[in-house]
């Protein structure tokens, strides 16, 4: 059975490799006329509307004080570009924030920088070595492996050095500078100097006026301090020298080195053919991307808020379908969601890239684009941690560090959500029939409900989101490791690591391989680990989630057993918050990514249930797979999406006073989702008592009104949460300068 499923699963890779789009023409939607009178239900977005008020979206007012950094990283784009003579004029002029960050860093980060460029005076051992001299890389728990969190010299003296080639002519303007990434050890560089050559052997030291320049380096392990250059200059090679280092420490150091490549016709093809807005946007020019695209794509586009951040910022949504604004029966609704972690920034970038993108192709007819926003309501939410996200943007892209802005005043979002894991494993352990403990729709706890329950209040943002709209495919898109995770992150009795398989793990693991597959980073066999743990060669770069640690509370097992929807994890690149510059090469690397993933939401089965006599749909049927432990639900109208594996399936649609059914639907591996509708017959009990209640509405069944209660509970919540919040924001108007920090 595994190795069946294993090799169904490795077929459908590979044809993943083979074809470019995995949808094909022969997609059909089920024949509305056909399948019922049209009655698109309109409630499902009111009940949103009166959540939250959809924002106008006046692009006038401005609640976030503005930023210079896009400023510098535009600047740095078109200087690229200039003669290093005009460059180093401008250097000269008095020290702006715009000349510190003239030049973009060379990517000992982001690896583009390889290990063979680094070298270094002799290193107290390999794991210390120079290629472990990288601005924010991660060592593992233990310190003594081949990956530990610095490049450490053997020697205590000032003649040690890291070197850097950039392996061609650079102006070379700034040095960033780490302390080493250890729990056991202190270790960091407090003072150093910096040589250029242009051939390795003959250096010339960096002058500060007629002496040698002298940096300052760092007092802790984590925080980086940029060096910058009095003068700009050209070479080839840049070393680091340190000069004196924490007195009971060693000379260890990581490092990013700031450099603009000198003019080369060879180099000046562009990494992308799409026009698009690469830059690092901030939350007004994030809503000013919005907007644009909304009014060049004003047919398929819609915006919308979910909610607010804990300093008052709003979530928007982009929806983009060939309807906006309402649920279409029987199509999926897909939603990316960006930026649960505030400082990981390139998920936020790649999901404006892609809204562009899509009204682009879209407008020009591209028949792959047309398509998918024919058959699929996509919802994009690019920054579900806006707060965070604008504490990381105003240190920049080198100077955040690893963990600035990660959380929501304190909260961890990836923590944050119900663990209904353990409620559903407590209760099948303790049920003498396991088979009546519900393995979906769990739930909220109780005490989630409270308005005093520490919940971040974008985290009841996405929660009420996902209750609203009938979600079938999500991800997650974060930063600082290069894998796609799936559920369950969460392991079982508080293990701290181990693999926890869903019972719908044959097709996580498929969707996990398609975005890692198609991801050129992530695809390439000679990329070189991100911090110390290998995913590539051990695991071919998608993990259960346990698998690597257990993370009770996420968004993906939320999703997963509260709602249909089915979501994994992207970690999309080494750095968190890569240079404006590298956003080009990574809307390449991810661009195959973002759309084969989102096709998905077109496989296994779909269809329609309802009532035989009045052909009505029947909202929260129950959709029973034999053998797969875990059920899922018909959305308002009636239809529903199984996500299923190419597979032979017995179904079963059930509903509150209905009589079971169960059918054969047969799953094929084309790229399509096979209609397995379902018409149920009322049972004489329940006749009887529609006759008594005549007019009324039908009892729902306990589970259900369980969970509407609670759902109705959390919104009371969360609203006197955000009303206490207005008032105590109106008090204190002019805070808001204070607010960004
Ligand atoms: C849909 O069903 C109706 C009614 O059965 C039929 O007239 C129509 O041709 C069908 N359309 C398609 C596209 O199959
Ligand atoms: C939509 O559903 C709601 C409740 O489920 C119901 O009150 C309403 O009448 C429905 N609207 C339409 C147009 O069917
Ligand atoms: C930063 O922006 C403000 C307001 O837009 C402007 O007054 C100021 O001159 C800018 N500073 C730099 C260094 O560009
Ligand atoms: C390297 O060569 C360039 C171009 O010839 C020259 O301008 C620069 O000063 C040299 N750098 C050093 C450190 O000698
Ligand atoms: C350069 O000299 C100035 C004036 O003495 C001093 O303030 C500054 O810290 C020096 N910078 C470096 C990098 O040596
Ligand atoms: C360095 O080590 C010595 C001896 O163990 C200790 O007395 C001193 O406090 C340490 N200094 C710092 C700054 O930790
Ligand atoms: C939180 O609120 C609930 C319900 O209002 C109450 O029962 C509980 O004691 C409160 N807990 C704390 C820690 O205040
Ligand atoms: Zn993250």
């Amino acid at each position: 059975m595994a190795r069946l499923a294993l090799f169904v699963w490795f077929s459908l890779a590979l044809e993943a490799q083979v074809t470019n789009s995995l949808l094909n023409n022969e997609i059909k939607g089920i024949n509305k006329t056909e399948q019922m009178p049209k009655n698109t239900n309109a409630s499902i977005i009111h009940a949103l509307n009166d959540l939250n008020e959809i924002s106008d979206f006046k692009t006038t007012a401005a609640p976030v004080l503005s930023n210079n950094k896009t400023m510098t990283e535009t600047q740095t784009l078109q200087e690229r570009d200039k003669k290093p003579e005009d460059k180093a004029h401008q250097s000269e002029r008095a020290g702006t924030r715009l000349r510190e960050l003239a030049c973009p860093p060379l990517g000992l980060e982001s690896l583009r920088v390889r290990d063979s460029q680094l070298s270094a005076s002799p290193s107290q051992r390999t794991g210390l070595g120079p290629q472990r001299g990288r601005l924010n890389i991660q060592s593992g728990l233990d310190d003594g492996d081949e990956y530990d969190g610095a490049w450490c010299a053997s020697v205590k003296d000032r003649n040690q050095w890291l070197q850097v080639d950039a392996l061609r002519p650079t102006l070379f303007t700034g040095v960033i500078l780490q302390g080493r990434n250890s729990i056991w050890s202190w270790d960091w560089v407090e003072s150093y100097k910096v040589q250029i050559s242009n051939d390795s052997e003959t250096w010339t030291t960096c002058m500060n006026g007629t002496v040698e320049a002298v940096f300052k380096g760092n007092n802790d392990l984590e925080t980086p301090v940029l060096g910058r250059l009095p003068v700009p200059m050209v070479g080839q090679f840049l070393r680091i020298n340190p000069q004196s280092w924490f007195i009971n420490g060693s000379v260890c150091l990581r490092a990013e080195v700031l450099g603009c490549p000198l003019p080369d016709p060879d180099h000046l093809e562009p990494v992308t053919t799409d026009h698009l807005d690469f830059r690092h946007h901030n939350y007004n020019e994030m809503r000013k991307l919005m907007k644009e695209v909304h009014d060049q794509c004003p047919d398929i586009t819609r915006i919308y808020t979910i909610g607010k951040s804990d300093a008052g910022l709003k979530l928007y949504v982009m929806e983009i379908s060939d309807n906006p604004g309402k649920h279409e029966l029987g199509e999926p609704e897909f939603r990316y969601v960006a930026g649960m972690h505030g400082n990981e920034v390139l998920g936020r970038e790649l999901v404006l890239n892609l809204m562009q993108y899509i009204c682009r192709e879209y407008k020009k007819n591209n028949e792959r684009i047309v398509r998918l926003v024919k058959l699929t309501r996509i919802h994009l939410l690019p920054s579900m941690n806006p707060d965070g996200y604008e504490r990381a943007y105003e240190k920049g892209s080198e100077l955040s560090g690893w963990a600035e802005g990660r959380y929501s005043d304190g909260i961890d979002m990836n923590h944050n959500f119900p663990d209904l894991n353990n409620i559903m494993w407590d209760e099948k352990e303790m049920a003498v029939d396991k088979s009546k403990v519900s393995n979906h729709y769990i739930p909220l706890p109780e005490y989630y409900t409270f308005e005093n329950a520490t919940i971040a209040p974008e985290t009841r943002a996405v929660i009420s989101w996902m209750q609203v709209i009938p979600f079938v495919l999500s991800a997650n898109l974060h930063g600082g490791e290069l894998v796609v995770t799936y559920p369950y992150d969460c392991t079982r009795n508080w293990v701290p690591q181990a693999d926890t398989p869903p019972p719908d793990e044959g097709f996580f693991r498929w969707l996990a391989m398609v975005y890692a597959s198609s991801n050129r980073v992530m695809a390439n066999p000679d990329r070189r680990l991100c911090h110390y743990e290998d995913f590539q060669t051990q695991h071919n770069n998608i993990i259960n989630g346990a698998d690597w640690h257990t993370l009770p509370g996420s968004m993906n097992d939320f999703s997963y057993l509260h709602t249909n929807c089915f979501e994994v994890t992207v970690e999309l690149s080494c750095d968190k918050f890569p240079h404006a510059s590298e956003l080009p090469v990574e809307w390449e690397n991810n661009k195959e990514s973002l759309l084969l993933y989102m096709e998905q939401v077109h496989r296994g089965i779909k269809g329609l249930v309802r009532d035989k006599e009045t052909k009505a749909g029947i909202s929260d049927a129950i959709i029973k797979v034999k053998d797969l432990d875990h059920d899922v639900r018909t959305a308002a109208d009636g239809d529903f999406w199984r996500l299923l594996n190419p597979g032979e399936y017995a179904v079963t649609a059930w509903a509150e006073g209905y009589f079971p059914s169960t059918r054969k639907c047969q799953v094929g591996p084309e790229p399509r989702p096979s209609l397995c509708g379902f018409v149920l017959t009322k049972t004489p009990q329940q006749r009887a008592l529609d006759a008594r209640t005549k007019g009324k509405k039908s009892a729902k069944d306990l589970q259900v009104r369980l969970r509407d209660e609670q759902v109705r509970k959390l919104r009371v919540s969360t609203k006197r949460l955000n009303q206490r919040r207005m008032r105590q924001q109106k008090k204190s108007q002019p805070t808001r300068a204070q607010r960004k920090r």
